[in-house]
C-alpha cells in the first residue's frame, strides 16, 4: 500500500507549496512513483507542479450521475475516466479532484471513485495529498488512512490555533493512523521564541519553518512552478530538510 502524507491548514498558509515541494523532494530522494492527488475544489497544485490539468475527478462524478457511461459498465467507466484525469509527469502523476458535487445524491458515484481511485492508489510508492482548508473530504478519495499529516501553518497564533484544530480533527475522524506535524511557512527572520513553546501546549510537534522567500514569491507571480526553484533556494532547502526529518526511515528503504 502507498504511504500516504496529507497536508492540510488554513487557506493561504502555504499547503499547496508544501505539496508541491514534498512531491519534489520523494522523486529526487528516489522514493516513486508518487501521486499527487489536488484535494482541493479550486485546484492549483498543478500550477506549482508546472502540469497542465485537462479534466478533473469532479467532472468525471457529473458525467457518471447523469448516466453518460456510453454503453460502458459503470466500472469500467469510472476506470477510463480516472485514467484520462491522470496528468503523467517524470517521477510522479497527478490527479485532481476538482469541483465539489452539486445537489442531489452522489453516494454511487463516490463509492465507484473510491473504488477506483484505491485501486489506483496501489501504483503508487507515496500519495501527497493537498487538501483545502480541512480534510473533510479525503475519505471521498481513498478510504486508505493518512500515514502523515502535515498540518502548515503561517507563523501566527490564530492560524496555528487552527492547525491544532485541523490535527485534532483527523485524530477524532480515526483518518490519522501515524504522526502529525506542524510546519510553520512564510516565516519572516527568527522564529518567535513563542511560537514553539504555543504549538507544544496545542498539542502539535513543530517539525520546522520554511522562510518567507522572495524568489519564491516572484515565481509565483509570473506564473512559473515553485516546485522547480533552485536547490540552493532557501524555501526549497529549509522545506526538504523538514521532509528528512518527518519521513520515517523504515519508508525509505
Ligand atoms: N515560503 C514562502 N515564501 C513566499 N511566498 C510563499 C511561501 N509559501 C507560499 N507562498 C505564496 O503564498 C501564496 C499561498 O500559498 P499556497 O501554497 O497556495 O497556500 P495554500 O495552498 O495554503 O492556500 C502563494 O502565492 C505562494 O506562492
Ligand atoms: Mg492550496
Amino acid at each position: 500500500m502507498a504511504y500516504t502524507i496529507a497536508v492540510a491548514g488554513k487557506g493561504g498558509v502555504g499547503k499547496t507549496t508544501v505539496s508541491g515541494l514534498l512531491v519534489r523532494y520523494l522523486v529526487e530522494q528516489g522514493l516513486k512513483p508518487v501521486l499527487a492527488v489536488d484535494a482541493d475544489s479550486n485546484s492549483n497544485l498543478n500550477e506549482v507542479l508546472g502540469l497542465e490539468l485537462n479534466m478533473t475527478l469532479g467532472d468525471a462524478r457529473e458525467d457518471m450521475k447523469k448516466g453518460q457511461s456510453h454503453g460502458m459498465t459503470k466500472n469500467l467507466f469510472i476506470e477510463m475516466r480516472v485514467n484520462q484525469c491522470l496528468e503523467e509527469a517524470e517521477g510522479f502523476d497527478l490527479i485532481a479532484m476538482g469541483r465539489p458535487e452539486g445537489a442531489g445524491c452522489y453516494c454511487a458515484a463516490n463509492h465507484l471513485l473510491t473504488a477506483s481511485m484505491d485501486q489506483l492508489a496501489g501504483n503508487y510508492r507515496f500519495l501527497v495529498v493537498d487538501n483545502e482548508a480541512g480534510m473533510e473530504h479525503i475519505s471521498r478519495v481513498t478510504t486508505q488512512r493518512v500515514d502523515l499529516l502535515l498540518v502548515v501553518s503561517d507563523p501566527s497564533r490564530r492560524s496555528m490555533t487552527a492547525a491544532a484544530r485541523v490535527a485534532e480533527l483527523a485524530k477524532e475522524m480515526g483518518i490519522l493512523a501515524g504522526d502529525a506535524f506542524l510546519i510553520l511557512s512564510m516565516v519572516r527572520g527568527e522564529l518567535a521564541p513563542e511560537l514553539s513553546a504555543s504549538a507544544a501546549e496545542m498539542g502539535v510537534e513543530l517539525a520546522g519553518f520554511i522562510p518567507d522567500d522572495e524568489a519564491l514569491a516572484q515565481a509565483d507571480l509570473q506564473g512559473r512552478p515553485t516546485s522547480k526553484l533552485p536547490a540552493d533556494n532557501p524555501a526549497v532547502k529549509a522545506a526538504f530538510a523538514i521532509f528528512d526529518k518527518v519521513i520515517p526511515a523504515a519508508w525509505r528503504q
